[in-house]
């Protein structure tokens, strides 16, 4: 099949060189205590192939329970939300949206779907999927972070629109992140819209480490691997072998923790950042944290910033959430 060029626009607001702004706050992440790196960074393009591959792990239930539970869940959308544009924060594969477009197609709606993701590769590789099986889908891509994302939304032609969040991928976000990140998304939002997240619940320690630490080592390729992004996006020198991935569950704050710990004691140089680093031996750099989820909790937390609850579902173990809610 033939996919037609304009039925496809990328709007492209990251550059492969970083920015003044990228540089200041990856410098002051690596210079707190603990050091950090911001999780987008594992996102690459080996990165974004990685976090695919963890995925289908036998141990990361994630996945597959929300795409189990998106399917029970995605034929109750189009009923909800009527005609609109599709819009999903951290596309990556964009696998999660066929379940969605179906749902929408199945109801005669027209389709337009705009994905946000900060690798620009798996966003085209995934756009151009989509237009071969949905020969009436328009597909308006931005390449960017969720920020710069959401305040550059283009108007949409359609009576409303479907920011969705799935993955849990709000995990990734503390406390204070997630507020921000909320208002973020009620700005991006007129009255009427809606706003579907996907979250990881709370459960068992054991179950949330295996899946952090998986038998195969995938996710701890993960984690080096956004080393080897600094490297190259930042002129540094991280010397892989010289750390090891570590993840945690932290049941007081509820959420797990990956860290790169140094095996020895070393010193870092990031050309790109003028900044020199030194690790002492079992020093561990914060990579990402994981928060699990209550779904009354996050529910209440959404209603006390502006947006009406319209409905929660969760798989039959309750380990995983959707949560649908619409701006006031
Ligand atoms: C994409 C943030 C949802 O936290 O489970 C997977 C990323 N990290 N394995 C998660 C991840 C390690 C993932 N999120």
């Amino acid at each position: 099949m033939v996919t037609t060029p304009s039925r496809l626009t990328l709007q492209k607001l990251v550059s492969p060189r970083f920015s003044p702004q990228e540089a200041q706050e990856l410098t002051q992440f690596l210079t707190e205590t603990p050091k950090k790196i911001p999780p987008k960074y594992f996102y690459d393009d080996r990165g974004s192939q990685l976090f695919e591959a963890i995925c289908l792990l036998p141990e990361y239930y994630l996945t597959k329970t929300e795409m189990e539970l998106l399917t029970r869940v995605a034929p109750q959308l189009p009923h909800h939300t009527g005609a609109c544009e599709l819009v999903e924060l951290g596309s990556g594969s964009s696998r999660k949206t066929h379940i969605i477009l179906q749902a929408y197609q199945q109801q005669g709606l027209p389709l337009r779907y705009t994905p946000i993701d900060i690798s620009s590769s798996i966003l085209e590789i995934s756009a151009y999927n989509l237009l071969q099986s949905y020969p009436r889908l328009e597909v308006h891509g931005i390449v960017g972070t969720y920020e710069e994302a959401l305040a550059h939304l283009p108007l949409t032609q359609l009576p409303c629109r479907l920011i969705y969040f799935l993955g849990s991928s709000l995990g990734n976000l503390d406390r204070q992140q997630c507020a921000v990140f909320f208002q973020q998304v009620y700005q991006g939002l007129q009255r009427g819209d809606y706003f579907l997240l996907g979250v990881d619940l709370q459960k068992e320690r054991a179950i949330l480490e295996a899946a952090y630490n998986d038998s195969q080592g995938v996710t701890a390729a993960f984690n080096l691997n956004i080393l080897s992004h600094l490297n190259c996006r930042f002129g540094g020198n991280f010397s892989l072998p010289n750390f090891r991935h570590i993840a945690i569950y932290n049941d007081r704050e509820h959420q797990i923790e990956m860290y790169l710990q140094s095996l020895v004691s070393q010193a870092v140089y990031l050309q790109g950042l003028d900044l020199h680093l030194s690790l002492a031996a079992g020093e561990k750099i914060l990579t990402e944290i994981s928060r699990k989820f209550n779904l009354r909790e996050l529910q209440t937390e959404l209603e006390d910033r502006g947006f009406r609850a319209v409905e929660t579902w969760q798989d039959d173990r309750g380990w995983f959430g959707l949560l649908l809610v619409q701006k006031a």
